[in-house]
């Protein structure tokens, strides 16, 4: 079987530089589930996979935090389609624990997680990147002063 390339590309640049990288640092750890699949341990499997969940979980809680900030209008929409991710999340965690045989999950997870990931991207984070970009200029603007008297 032929396998699905969950990797960053250029399509998913959203132009805001700590949303990319953070984009990319997940691209990153489905690779890394994705070879310790072939070579890991179990417990590796079981620590990688939990890695992701963990990152992607905390990835949602930031964007939250800039589209609020940034006065987004739709901002609790789409913190509920991240609240909705974070109990599958969790409860690919806790399946994950108890999974005698983690491998299999973990391809599943990787897949599953991988192609809401893309779709996410690709969807319901282009909506915020112009209100996001603005405050991000705005904020920017005001903090330079400062960062002269500093320098
Ligand atoms: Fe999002």
């Amino acid at each position: 079987m032929h396998t699905l390339d969950i990797a960053w590309s250029e399509d998913y640049a959203t132009g805001i530089d700590i949303i990319d990288e953070q984009h990319k640092k997940l691209f990153e750890l489905f690779a890394q589930v994705d070879s310790m699949t072939h070579t890991g341990s179990e417990d590796d499997i079981r620590y990688i996979v939990k890695q992701l969940l963990d990152y992607a979980i905390s990835h949602n809680s930031f964007e939250e935090g800039l589209m609020e900030e940034a006065g987004y209008p739709m901002a609790s929409s789409h913190k509920k389609i991240h609240d909705a991710f974070k109990e599958r999340a969790l409860s690919y965690e806790q399946k994950i624990n108890n999974e005698s045989n983690p491998k299999k999950l973990a391809r599943e997870i990787r897949i599953d997680i991988g192609l809401w990931l893309i779709n996410h991207i690709k969807r319901e984070d282009r909506h915020y990147v112009n209100d996001v970009k603005a405050y991000l200029k705005k904020t920017s603007r005001k903090r330079k002063p400062l960062f002269g008297l500093l320098g």
